[in-house]
């Protein structure tokens, strides 16, 4: 048989190349996309470059524009293929509280939930059967970028102390649960929203999963400052199966 082609991008990021490196693990091949060679905004060449490339699948995982998320999710519909794409729990501000069901109103008020909004939506528009995931912070033990346990690890240099709150169930997931996620809803061909939450069902508090990573990961250095200054049940809730929970990794 042959092996699939993952195109994905946002290769230069933190949760990339964990997916192609479990990607890699299957026996598929995974084409990047170098932005220096292929300018996501130079319609012709992505065009070209994607006729050329011809994929099995695409991932999306760049933070790049609005217009590029709607012609890969173009693309990928015209060729009846894969595509996946990572959204964020940031769709839903605190305000109202969760835990957050797939079809409860999008509320985020920053720039950055409303940016992941309009994505989500310039998908759906292109693109049916597109695969939108809203995932949590991840967690991994090595990868730098935006990771939970290298922020903490930040905290404790910057403040002396991780501020944790008691009042603030976070999303969140172990990366390698979350790229065997994707990989699972793509060979599926699924379709649809999909809440990607290893905290859906057990509802830790960060407070909780703080001290949880500290004896894990052996962060002795790590002085844990509990506090009730954020309030949030930001829980991800509706496909939980997708997921193991926190405790399947971690000793609470
Ligand atoms: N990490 C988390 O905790 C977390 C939580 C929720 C959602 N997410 C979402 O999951 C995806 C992957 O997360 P991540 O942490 O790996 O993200 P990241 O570290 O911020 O990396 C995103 C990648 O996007 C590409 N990029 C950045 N600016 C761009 C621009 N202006 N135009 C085109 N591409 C641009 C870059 O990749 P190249 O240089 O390789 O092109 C960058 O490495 C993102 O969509 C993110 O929003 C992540």
């Amino acid at each position: 048989m042959a092996r699939s082609r993952f195109l994905i991008t946002g290769l230069g990021g933190s949760l990339a190349p964990r997916l192609a490196q479990v990607a890699n693990g299957q026996a598929c091949d995974v084409l990047g996309w170098n932005r220096q060679e292929v300018d996501p905004q130079d319609l012709i060449a992505s065009q070209t470059f994607l006729e050329k490339t011809r994929p099995d699948a695409i991932f999306h995982l760049a933070n790049g524009s609005v217009d590029w998320c709607g012609r890969l999710a173009k693309f990928a519909a015209e060729c009846a293929i894969p595509f996946v794409y990572t959204s964020t729990a940031m769709v839903f501000n605190h305000e109202p509280n969760g835990p957050h069901q797939i079809d409860d109103e999008r509320t985020a008020r920053d720039e950055y939930g409303q940016y992941k909004i309009a994505c989500e939506d310039a998908i759906r528009a292109e693109n049916p059967a597109a695969i939108i995931t809203r995932i949590g912070w991840q967690i991994d033990p090595e990868q730098a970028g935006n990771n939970m346990l290298m922020a903490l690890n930040q905290w404790q240099e910057r403040d002396g102390n991780v501020g944790a709150s008691r009042l603030w169930r976070p999303a969140c997931s172990f990366m390698q649960d979350t790229v065997a996620a994707l990989i699972t809803l793509a060979h599926n061909q699924a379709s649809g929203v999909f809440h990607l939450d290893s905290n859906a069902i057990e509802g830790r508090t960060f407070a909780e999963l703080v001290a949880a990573l500290k004896k894990q990961f052996t962060r002795e250095k790590w002085i844990i400052r509990e506090h009730e200054d954020y309030q949030h049940d930001q829980r991800l809730v509706g496909s939980a199966e997708l997921m193991p929970p926190l405790s399947s990794r971690l000793g609470f």
